[in-house]
């Protein structure tokens, strides 16, 4: 982290868990146990039917509420597709795009970018998601596989709204399996990420942009891997469905940068 120059975000990702009752449950006891202090942004992306109760219970709370996907056209005949225009109507603030499990469903770099571009216009902060797999990273091709992605990814992206953007190094791997990349790994590819933006934009922009680290963190790890100069935060899945778990890592977050 390095709070003098950008935020720090920790932010949730349900995937696919939690009813609107759920939902509503899980936000009444995060309201009761959350810090204070006003350190780092916090934000959960929920099921899109969840968005509601979501937002209804963190109207006055400082959690941003975001939505897990979004089509990047902005209406017509998309069955089952949500506009960026109805999640900012609805009260979201964000919008995951590009997640590995959306890739592995066929979600190519053309669709991120087109997503991230429409999420932009529409005043989302986008959370744009990159990674590797374990075979790419076995084969040494992480670092070009990763440039590759965050160059597709922000195709387009003006110089004034680069900063808007939120990226989330997530390796393959780490998802959902308990194995957490080392936090010298995700450092690595974190000042990879930084290193692509100053080339495609300025070191001003590469310094305040906001890079997380997604994978298996939770309230164990966590403090060690914000620790880290280019980690800027973290996307969580499983440990964001416990309340106590999920505000244990924000916790971290509050810790002396240098
Ligand atoms: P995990 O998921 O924390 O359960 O590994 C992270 C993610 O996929 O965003």
């Amino acid at each position: 982290m390095n709070r003098k120059y950008r935020k720090t975000v920790i932010a949730g990702n349900w995937k696919m868990n939690k009813t609107p009752s759920e939902t509503k449950e899980f936000m009444t006891q995060l309201k009761s146990i959350m810090p204070k202090g006003r350190w780092c942004d916090v934000a959960l992306c929920v099921p899109a039917v969840c968005i509601p109760a979501a937002v209804r219970a963190m109207r006055e709370t400082r959690v941003g509420i975001g939505a897990e996907n979004c089509n990047a056209n902005a209406s017509g005949a998309y069955t089952g597709e949500i506009a960026t225009n109805m999640l900012v109507d609805a009260g979201c603030k964000y919008v995951i795009i590009g997640h590995s499990e959306r890739r592995a469903m066929g979600e190519t770099d053309a669709d991120v970018n087109a997503k991230v571009l429409a999420a932009l216009e529409a005043g989302l902060t986008p959370i744009m998601c990159c990674g590797e797999s374990l075979e790419q990273r076995e084969s040494g091709i992480t670092e070009e596989w990763i440039a590759m992605q965050i160059k597709l990814g922000l195709a387009g992206v003006s110089e004034e709204k680069i900063r808007k953007v939120i990226i989330a190094y997530e390796p393959i791997w780490a998802i959902g399996t308990g194995r957490t990349a080392t936090p010298e790994q995700a450092e690595e590819v974190c000042e990879g990420i930084r290193a692509v933006v100053r080339k495609l934009y300025s070191s001003k922009n590469a310094r305040a942009i906001s890079i997380l680290y997604g994978g298996s963190m939770n309230e164990k790890n966590a403090y060690e891997l914000l620790a880290q100069p280019d980690i800027d935060g973290g996307l969580i899945g499983g440990a964001s469905l416990v309340p106590e778990k999920f505000v244990q890592i924000i916790e971290a977050a509050n810790q002396p940068t240098v």
